[in-house]
């Protein structure tokens, strides 16, 4: 235990481990998930039904979504964007390796209108034979990823994307960055509780890199196995998403508060943007 919890302690070389998949699909943690998006008013693993019905709105507004519009939402979750999309009239294709909430978007999916198509898969590994109008990862999903990573992402989705099509996302910013601190903490949940149905501990170090890259290293300690989670974050401000969708060869055509069509604010802990692939890329 004693080299667990010092390994635990030790500063990781950025993006040096990945542990998103078991975060988003171990049983118990995944219903837990499942639970959080499905809090109408909580903003921990979706936001609020309430922001996500004026997201919904705007994305109407500003893409047509109603005149049937192919519309690919990647890490879908329970289909709260999809379900409302494809009510309006959009034909969606939602992805997610969550299969507890693709199951839940399969469920709840609305009548009378083109079902989605909800599909379990990872998004960092996909093939696609069609094209969308409108790509959406949203929920700052994008932070998550490794440099590899989101450049292997980019690649696929402007692939996927329509002539003329739109990349809709949001992510953390810099100002969040600037707040979260780096800290060492526990917890113990003597009934069991988010990582874990039996008593455990939740060991949390922060560590925080240059260039506005924090990570949240869990160590989950139960009486018979130990595990970790590896939450990395990179915040963005507009000139750094500006600078890295560039060298990737794309273009950032808005810069948005959210993609409710908010006005952009520096001070807020996410932004969103609208991307296109640039054509001299
Ligand atoms: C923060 S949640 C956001 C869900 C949804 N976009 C929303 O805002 O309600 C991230 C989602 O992405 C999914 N996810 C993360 N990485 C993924 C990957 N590589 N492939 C497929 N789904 C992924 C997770 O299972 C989870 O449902």
């Amino acid at each position: 235990m004693y080299d667990f919890l010092k390994s635990h302690s030790t500063r990781p070389s950025p993006h040096s481990l990945y542990t998103a998949r078991e975060l988003w699909t171990d049983p118990h943690v995944a219903q837990q998930m499942l639970a959080l998006h499905l809090d109408r008013d909580g903003d921990v693993a979706s936001r609020s039904h309430q922001a996500i019905d004026r997201i919904v709105v705007w994305l109407d507004q500003r893409f047509g979504l109603s005149s049937g519009k192919r519309v690919l939402d990647l890490g879908c979750g329970p289909g709260l964007y999809a379900n409302r999309m494809a009510y309006l009239g959009a034909r969606v294709t939602g992805i997610d390796f969550s299969e507890g909430s693709i199951a839940h978007a399969q469920r709840t999916a609305p009548n009378g209108s083109v079902r989605p198509l909800y599909v379990v898969a990872d998004y960092l590994d996909l093939e696609l034979g069609e094209s969308f109008d409108l790509i959406l990862l949203i929920y700052g999903d994008l932070c998550a990823l490794s440099p590899t990573q989101r450049a292997r992402l980019l690649q696929s989705i402007r692939s996927w994307l329509a002539p003329g099509g739109h990349f809709a996302f949001d992510t953390f910013s810099t100002a969040l960055f600037d707040e979260v601190e780096e800290e060492a903490r526990y917890t113990f949940e003597p009934d069991g509780g988010f990582w874990s149905p039996r008593p455990h501990f939740d060991f949390l170090r922060r560590f925080k890199y240059e260039g506005s890259l924090y990570l949240d290293r869990h160590a989950i300690v139960e009486e018979t196995h130990t595990r970790e989670v590896f939450n990395w974050m990179q915040c963005y401000d507009v000139d750094s998403l500006e600078r890295e969708l560039g060298e990737l060869g794309w273009e950032v055509t808005e810069a948005l508060g959210s993609l409710a069509g908010d006005p952009y604010e520096a001070h807020r802990h996410d932004f969103a943007a609208v991307a296109r692939p640039n054509e001299r890329a």
